[in-house]
């Protein structure tokens, strides 16, 4: 619990909420739930029979979209605006009532249904930022299907493995994204993927977009039905929402593991919509009418809970914005839709602001726009640096709230709660432990360290509601990648410390996770395609610093010897691989040919004392090195 210097110590409504939730976890839980519709009331809370997995609402029946959707219709809100959707990259702008948003959802359900779709199947959705991908995703959670959504800037073989996981029947894509001024053709990239997978989708569905070539009747592949989005929905029959039991999946998000495949997060139905809707009120202070625009995309965690579940569960008007924060037209472009719209609440990543910052450094197109409407800006994805706090708090003069979570919690595991009480901020911090997660910090051996002091983010079972219950059909893998550093405890792979007034700071991850653009992403599974290339000995690729970005991915290679390639040209082939094998948004265009790699005598190359050289940190060669030599090939390539 946060600790208060005891001059200024006073029990404030947030703390006594966070009191309630972790002495009496059943009860809060309980109240919390009676915030949604289900079809059988949960007698119980927590179930902790399979310990340390650990399930929430077991005995309880829900529908998803039903609560999203439905449930506003039938309470008389069915005109007020669900969606919004606005893409500068079409020049377009639309509308969707509830009782519209319905009627799409209901008829894709029909769709999916008639595809041979039943509960419990996995679907895949492969889409850009248009109103077709929530529309896909409520429709899944209507049937009781579970989907899983593929990020568009991954390459075909990240989502054939997707695929291949889940077991996907059908996909639900478009002919394409556009990426400012590039149009990102999907079919191509649907193809390969179906050609590197294991084959158990049988139809493929496409919305053809005008802007982008490629039409499901273009295509063909052996043991696929392609069929066409418009054609198919407005055939399709309304389908009523299916019961499934809370605990069922609601969907998987594929997200970075530290190597190796990408880990399934699950999200269950029940636990995820009590805290989805505990959190629009609790902590973004949203309600029935507000409009809440998350910047993000579908295919993140952030965009699942806040572009789509969250606000819809709550009755809000959610904005769907297919645009870049700079570009498309300019940096003025935030601002613009805010006004547009009358956003309350703004959610996007640090990137964002910073690449804001830097196109427009007195925020002069701001001025432009009326930003009376907004409430608060929210900030997630990546560390929140003082600077551009500074910067954006200056220029909106409303709350700035750094808010740190993980595609695992699926919402704030830290926050400052907007909608209990209006606590002070600080600089660099996410403020405080959401109701529900007990945040501790521990150093190596899983000793608890004190304020102050910088250790393992680690918080003790059981998480809260709407957090993973597990991996998909991992189980084991859940156990060993996040429960078994430190019993009784989940690992964040975060590091951090609490202040001497309890605000958390988060520092960066203890595994090998780096985060651009506020995109989660893999080092290891980078340097797994480096490995491929045919004249790499080894390689390193390590998260260096970026302005704009937070963090962007650099190779070091070290070449096999007698290998006689230039620089150049090796650097080309490493980057078209990358594209070609992890795709766009791994934004990977810098490699460093070095004679060697610091390694410890065991073999291990000493990333950490790299990435400190190479950032011009404070570094430590630890004794075990075994090529001290090595030190000043890294050295001096900084200093190139
Ligand atoms: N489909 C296909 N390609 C995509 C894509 C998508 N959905 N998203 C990104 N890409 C591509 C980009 O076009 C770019 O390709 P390029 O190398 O050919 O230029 C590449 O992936 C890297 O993208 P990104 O890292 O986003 O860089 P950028 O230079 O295109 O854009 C910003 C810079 C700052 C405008 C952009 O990163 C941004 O908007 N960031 C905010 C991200 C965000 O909100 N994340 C939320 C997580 S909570
Ligand atoms: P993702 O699963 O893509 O949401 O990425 C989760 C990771 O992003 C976390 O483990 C952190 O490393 C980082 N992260 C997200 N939000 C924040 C934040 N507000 N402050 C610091 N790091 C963050």
């Amino acid at each position: 619990m946060r600790s208060h210097n005891a001059e200024t110590h006073h029990v404030g409504v947030f703390e006594e909420v966070s009191e309630r939730a972790t002495l009496d976890p059943e009860a809060f839980w309980l109240d919390a739930a009676q915030a949604i519709d289900w079809d059988v009331y949960p007698t119980a809370a927590l179930d902790d029979s399979h310990a340390p997995l650990y399930r929430w609402f077991a005995d309880a029946r829900l529908n998803t979209s039903y609560n999203a959707l439905d449930r506003h219709v039938a309470a008389g809100r069915g005109e007020t605006t669900a969606l919004i959707y606005d893409s500068p990259v079409v020049r377009k702008s639309k509308s969707y009532t509830y009782n519209q948003l319905l009627d799409k959802v209901e008829r894709c359900a029909g769709m999916l249904a008639e595809a041979g779709v039943l509960s419990g199947d996995r679907v895949a959705i492969y889409l850009p930022m248009i109103p077709q991908a929530i529309v896909a995703m409520l429709a899944c959670a209507r049937l009781g299907a579970v989907h899983s959504v593929v990020f568009g800037g991954f390459a075909a073989k990240e989502l054939a493995a997707r695929l291949d996981d889940a077991e996907a029947k059908v996909i639900i894509t478009a002919s394409g994204g556009i990426e400012t001024a590039r149009v990102v053709e999907y079919l191509p990239t649907i193809v390969e993927a179906l050609a590197l997978s294991a084959g158990t989708v049988h139809t493929v569905i496409v919305k053809d977009r005008p802007e982008v070539p490629g039409s499901a009747g273009e295509y063909s592949v052996a043991g696929t039905d392609w069929i066409d989005w418009h054609e198919r929905m407005l055939m399709a029959d309304p389908h009523p929402p299916v019961s499934v039991a809370a605990t069922d999946p609601l969907y998987i998000l594929y997200t970075s593991g530290t190597t190796g495949s990408p880990k399934g997060v699950v999200r269950d139905n029940g636990g995820h919509a009590v805290a989805m809707t505990w959190s629009m009120k609790n902590i973004y202070d949203v309600h029935p009418g507000d409009v809440m625009w998350t910047a993000s995309d579908v295919g993140w965690v952030v965009g699942h809970s806040y572009i789509v579940y969250g606000p819809l569960l709550a009755g809000a008007t959610t904005v769907l914005y297919e645009g870049k924060p700079v570009g498309t037209p300019d940096a003025g472009a935030f601002w613009r839709v805010v006004s547009d719209y009358g956003v309350k609440t703004l959610f996007t990543s640090p990137t964002a602001l910073r690449a804001i910052r830097k196109a427009d450094p007195h925020a002069l197109l701001a001025k432009n726009y009326d930003l009376s409407s907004l409430d608060a800006l929210f900030v997630a994805g990546e560390r929140l640096d003082p600077d551009t706090w500074n910067w954006a708090t200056a220029l909106l003069e409303k709350p700035v709230i750094d808010h740190w979570w993980q595609t695992e919690t699926g919402w704030a595991i830290c926050s400052s709660p907007h909608g209990i009480e209006r606590l002070p901020l600080r600089a660099g911090s996410p403020s405080f432990p959401s109701p529900g997660f007990r945040v501790e910090i521990f150093d190596d051996s899983g000793a608890a360290l004190g304020m102050l002091e910088e250790g393992h983010i680690v918080i003790r079972l059981p998480l809260p509601p709407g957090t993973l219950p597990t991996l998909w059909r991992g189980d084991q893998r859940y156990i060993d990648s996040y429960l078994t550093a430190f019993p009784g405890y989940y690992l964040t792979g975060d590091s951090g410390y609490f202040d001497r007034d309890g605000y958390l700071f988060v520092m960066g991850r203890t595994d090998d996770i780096i985060n651009v653009a506020g995109h989660r992403l893999s080092t290891g599974s980078m340097e797994e395609v480096l490995a491929q290339h045919p004249s790499v000995a080894e390689c390193a690729v390590i998260g260096i610093h970026d302005p704009i970005k937070g963090e962007k991915p650099a190779g070091y290679v070290v070449l096999k010897s007698g290998v006689e390639i230039e620089d150049a040209v090796l650097a080309a082939e490493l980057i078209a691989m990358m594209r070609e094998q992890i795709g766009a948004v791994a934004a990977f265009k810098d490699v460093t040919v070095v004679s060697a790699l610091p390694k410890t005598r065991s073999g291990k190359i000493l990333r950490k004392t790299m990435r400190q050289i190479i950032n011009g940190d404070d570094y430590v060669v630890p004794p075990t090195i075994e090529n001290t030599e090595a030190i000043a090939v890294i050295i001096a390539t900084v200093s190139r």
